[in-house]
């Protein structure tokens, strides 16, 4: 393979072009909706200390190595561990970890659809005016109601999903490209400002204090490991989506800095989502250990009672619904991409067949919210199932993979080749975390959640 190799599958038209993108992946439902609720089911401070401590050491020097073997290969992630296994001399079972990403890909998109459909309704919610001078209690109520209808919940998982399919269909470079442009400065803007809200109620210490004092005490061996499995859930990794945008990536561009910029952007959404939220939350009297529903039970208080309230909420679940939806197409591309380019398939065949499969999976999250909600496996429901095996199992492991392929199978000189540092030392710092530190980490919460430590 030579170091021209162009994309089958075109490349972005810009630095930029990526960063939207990639940025686009990265900030979606799981900063806004699934931080703020984990970091609320265990125990705030010192959940959000390893959280952040994850995507510094593990998160991002994983991000600049997925991205790395995309842009390496120009291929999907199935084809992409193929080439690279066979580029480095290395063994062709390499390939199973593109399976088990496009695996992941079904599953994660399967419940984040429908929750992405919530999040759709609320839009609607907002319009007509549904939490207008409305009291926690009447907030909830409206959130409660809703999730008890399997039929509302798959009109709009139905809605989002088609949505998604439509624009994968036209590629992911083009129609949302310009999307993106416009909806991450809003989405910031509008975050601040649920901030400024917040910081009105009388609990914002004690939200902010909820968030950034640890106590150990409160964290369990499975907080540490939903905390690691968050890292790369809210980074989009492990799982090959970032790889797919890594293969549309000029060369010239330098992977490191575009890295550290959409790992920091996607962090700064997250924490403001939770100073947003907090607040809120102990200023009503609310659990911050509510669950999935925290945000749908929070946000709207603050819209039913502050002035301008009908357009900012209207305007929030807007850009909720175009965040899902830029991350959404990313979980599906891996998948969609192997069909075209090794099945054969025109664009249009794969959408069907990828978005078909994961309409239906949506159906097992659906009814975990209401008519299966006794129906339990390990403790879990089908949506807690799912959530758990891949956020804290699969994308873990396959970023473990990355990292030892990255680190020890690829060959030295391509690596700092197409890392392309700007100083020895910067590249010795990616290669001690990506060949031990990274891996280890890892391994080791994988052994506290067993037992063994
Ligand atoms: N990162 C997205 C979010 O935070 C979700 C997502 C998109 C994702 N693509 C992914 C998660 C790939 C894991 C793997 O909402």
């Amino acid at each position: 393979m030579t170091d021209t190799k162009k994309s089958q599958h075109g490349e972005w038209s810009s630095r930029f072009a990526f960063i939207l993108a990639a940025t686009g992946s990265a900030v979606g439902l799981g900063n806004i909706w699934k931080f703020p609720y984990i970091t609320g089911e265990n125990g705030g401070g010192a959940f959000v200390i390893i959280y952040l401590l994850c995507v510094l050491l593990i998160g991002i020097p994983i991000m600049m190595a997925e991205t790395m073997l995309g842009r390496r290969s120009r291929q999907n992630p199935i084809s992409t561990m193929i080439t690279l296994a066979d580029e480095a001399g290395a063994d062709k079972n390499w390939h199973y970890l593109g399976w088990m990403g496009v695996a992941a890909g079904f599953l994660i998109l399967s419940y984040y659809s429908v929750i992405a459909g919530w999040a759709s309704a609320y839009v609607l919610k907002a319009l007509t005016g549904s939490f207008f001078g409305a009291d926690a209690s009447a907030i909830k109520a409206i959130f409660d109601d809703f999730v008890a209808s399997p039929v509302k919940l798959l009109f709009w998982h139905s809605l989002f999903m088609l949505a998604t399919m439509l624009i994968v269909v036209r590629g992911v470079n083009t129609g949302l490209e310009k999307a993106v442009r416009f909806l991450m400065p809003s989405l910031f803007v509008l975050l601040i400002l649920m901030v400024a809200y917040a910081m009105t109620t009388d609990s914002y210490d004690q939200g902010v204090k909820f968030l950034f004092t640890p106590d150990f005490s409160k964290l369990t061996g499975n907080g540490v490991l939903t905390a690691m499995g968050h890292a790369f859930f809210t980074l989009s990794l492990g799982m090959g989506a970032i790889m797919v945008y890594g293969s549309y990536l000029p060369k010239d561009v330098s992977i490191s800095k575009t890295v550290f910029l959409i790992a920091g952007t996607d962090t700064v959404v997250a924490l403001l989502a939770g100073v947003a939220i907090f607040p809120i939350v102990f200023a009503s009297g609310l659990e911050p250990a509510a669950g999935p529903g925290l945000i749908f039970q929070t946000l709207p208080i603050a819209f039913g009672n502050m002035t301008g309230g009908w357009f900012f909420g209207v305007l929030f679940f807007v850009m909720l619904v175009f965040a899902a939806l830029s991350s959404s197409i990313s979980l599906i591309e891996p998948a969609v991409a192997w069909l075209v380019e090794n099945k054969d398939m025109s664009r249009e065949q794969a959408c069907i067949w990828s978005g078909s499969i994961t309409w239906l999976l949506g159906l097992g999250t659906i009814f975990s919210f209401n008519v299966w909600s006794e129906f339990k496996i390990f403790d879990r429901t089908i949506f807690q199932l799912l959530d758990y095996l891949t956020a804290n199992l699969m994308l873990p492991i396959g970023g473990f993979c990355i990292a030892v392929f990255a680190g020890w199978i690829m060959k030295q000189q391509h690596t700092e080749h197409e890392l392309d540092m700007p100083n020895a030392l910067s590249y010795q710092t990616w290669q001690i975390l990506t060949r031990y530190v990274a891996p280890a980490a890892v391994f080791l919460v994988f052994l506290h959640v067993v037992g063994v430590l």
